[in-house]
């Protein structure tokens, strides 16, 4: 990424008067399967997309943090002593801070350490559910490690950027988007157990069996700091708890005729969706080892159809997204990331990718819902130092 890399070094040098110590980056992500199941410590399989934050940084000679990006044009300012009484308040901002805050939080002698400017850049798409918060974390998070001489593991790393996003932004979202940004690999998807944080890379191979995966950005927005997404959450804790489980992950899909009846219909249902999840992401990663990529496309399908009408976190434009590519070749499609609104993904042959783009564009018009944008993205590499 020649051109990012070059203006966010400049900007740095406008902002401070000198050259960045470094350059860190870390990519937005898609979840291939595997949808709200993070926080009830299940199984997910997101991939790194080939979209990126960037951050130059250097040492000061102070301890004061300052962020700024050439998306604001504000910098903030604030002493690293002074980061908890700033929680929640500073836009954007949050997520930098809220990274330098819960290092604090897991080790890091904020006391100890210099203050860091920080300059940031991206072309992960925002509010389009492709975690360009979680790119923003993990950036940061790589970033303040590297500078501070911290040594955390990647895994550690994620959990930094979960926390800042829990406590200082105050979105309850699980440890998936960070698991994505710091751990993927080109090609290959990471396959999380979020109860143990065990990560195996699985290979996609979707170029070499002849396929892409095309992201339909629906531009409905999405904000997981509000009200729905913590709902879902707290209507899966609550099914646990009536069970008698620690989380939905202990349960399979023979208990779930003892689920209906204990419970209401609606708690039912949410606990069926992330059961039958659970399942279908083991069986995708089966699949994907034993007939390759262009056998899920139907686990692809039932994941859509459980968040639809299970989970109840689709919207009528990814229902049309998801409809109009396979009616138009894609193998599978489904929503992706947290619902509500953002993108939804559809696995397709190279040479269908044209015909499903016009198509839901048209589609998109007939209904009088606002232009979507439809773009291949490639599975690729996690965060990393640059330069
Ligand atoms: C958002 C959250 C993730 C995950 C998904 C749903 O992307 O940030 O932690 O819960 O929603 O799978």
């Amino acid at each position: 990424m020649p051109d990012l890399r070059d203006d966010v070094r400049e900007l740095f040098g406008v902002i401070t008067g000198r050259d960045p110590d470094g350059i860190w980056s870390a990519p937005g992500r898609v979840n291939l399967i595997g949808e709200h199941t993070d926080y009830n410590e299940g199984f997910v399989l997101p991939f790194a997309i080939d979209r990126r934050t960037l951050v130059a940084a250097g040492a000061r000679e102070d301890a004061v943090l300052r962020v700024a990006s050439t998306f604001s044009d504000q910098a903030i300012e604030i002493p690293l002593a002074e980061l908890d009484a700033a929680r929640g308040r500073a836009g954007w901002a949050d997520y930098p801070l809220g990274v330098a805050w819960a290092l604090g939080r897991s080790g890091a002698d904020l006391a100890a350490v210099p203050g860091v400017d920080l300059v940031i850049d991206s072309n992960v798409p925002v509010g389009a559910g492709l975690s360009s918060s979680a790119a923003l974390e993990s950036a940061v998070a790589l970033a303040l490690d590297d500078l501070w001489r911290l040594g955390l593991t990647r895994p550690a790393l994620a959990r930094v950027g979960q926390l800042a996003e829990n406590e200082f932004v105050g979105a309850p979202t699980g440890i998936m988007d960070q698991s994505a940004s710091l751990l993927g690999r080109p090609d290959a998807a990471v396959f999380l157990d979020c109860r143990s944080l065990d990560a195996d890379i699985i290979p996609l191979g979707f170029a070499a069996a002849g396929l892409a995966l095309v992201v339909i950005d629906t531009g409905v927005t999405h904000d997981h700091a509000t009200g729905r997404y913590g709902e879902r959450r707290a209507s899966c804790e609550a099914g646990a708890a009536a069970l008698g489980v620690a989380s939905l992950r202990e349960l399979t899909v023979d208990d779930l005729p003892r689920a209906r009846a204990e419970l209401d219909d609606v708690t039912f249902r949410r606990v069926r969706h992330v059961v039958s999840e659970n399942r279908r992401v083991l069986d995708v990663v089966r699949t994907l080892r034993e007939d390759g990529p262009t056998a899920i496309g139907a686990l692809l399908d039932a994941s859509h159809a459980s968040l639809r009408d299970d989970f109840e976190v689709s919207v009528p434009e990814l229902d049309l997204a998801v409809e109009t590519a396979r009616e138009n070749g894609a193998l599978g499609a489904r929503m992706t990331g947290g619902g509500f609104g953002g993108a939804a993904i559809a696995l397709a042959p190279i040479d269908a990718v044209s015909r499903i783009q016009v198509a839901i564009d048209g589609a998109f018009a007939e209904h009088g819902f606002a232009a979507p944008e439809v773009y291949p993205v490639r599975p690729s590499d996690g965060a990393a130092r640059d330069a």
